[in-house]
């Protein structure tokens, strides 16, 4: 394959969305083909699994998470991300199996490993080349949400030590593999993150 994988990763509120949308502007100005996608929900199937995983009036148990998260990774680098990257494109993609290690490994408690494990399965050992971590404070993340004033899904309605796990997991999978990672800080002004991710991503092209 030769195109290149970039997703971007964070809690709920570190405005992975808007710096997606500037990186996808500054690769298109490049001439670069860009597909810009998300999980969960970047393909038909996965839209339903979106619905449900997130706004399901029922209790869905850890375990039936992760497997719905990891149902629509794989449908979705099946048949979007692998066939974008053999055809040299590039895909920028809102969250990917490190949000699984964090939220349903750190946040639900289950093993990282094996959370890690089924993702790499579903997506038959897809890494991303550039992971950017948006790391937020969760007070300030909280602020941000409630001042959106949307209605809250049921990841972003967790208590705060869940959303603090979640912060703490994300560093730690940075550390971990810190060629893969570039971890920005999200309290900065968005056109700071943006020149940021920028230094790194242009040698890569
Ligand atoms: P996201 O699309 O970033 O939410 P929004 O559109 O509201 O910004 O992500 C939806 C939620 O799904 C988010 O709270 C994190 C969660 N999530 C997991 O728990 N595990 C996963 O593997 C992924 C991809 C997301």
């Amino acid at each position: 394959m030769t195109g290149l994988f970039i997703t971007l990763e964070g809690g709920d509120g570190a405005g992975k969305t808007t710096q997606a949308s500037a990186l996808e502007a500054w690769l298109i100005e490049q001439g670069r083909v860009v597909v810009r996608t998300r999980e969960p929900g970047g393909t038909e199937f996965g839209v339903e699994v979106r619905e449900i995983v997130l706004h399901s009036r029922g209790d869905i148990s850890p375990r039936a998470e992760a497997l719905l998260y990891a149902a629509d990774r794989a449908h979705h680098i099946a048949t979007k991300v692998r066939p974008a990257l053999e055809r040299d494109e590039i895909v920028v993609q809102d969250r990917y199996l490190d949000s699984s290690v964090a939220y349903q490994g750190a946040g639900r408690v289950l093993d990282a490993g094996e959370i890690r494990d089924l993702s790499l399965w579903a997506a038959e050992g897809l890494l991303p080349d550039l992971t950017v971590l948006l790391d937020l404070d969760e007070d300030r993340a909280r602020e941000r949400l409630d001042s959106a004033n949307k209605r809250f899904d049921r990841l972003e309605a967790e208590k705060s030590d869940f959303h603090r796990r979640v912060r703490a997991a994300f560093l730690e999978l940075a550390a971990a593999e810190p060629g893969r990672f570039l971890v920005v800080d999200a309290s900065l002004p968005p056109d700071e993150i943006a020149a940021v991710i920028l230094e790194r991503v242009a040698p890569l092209l």
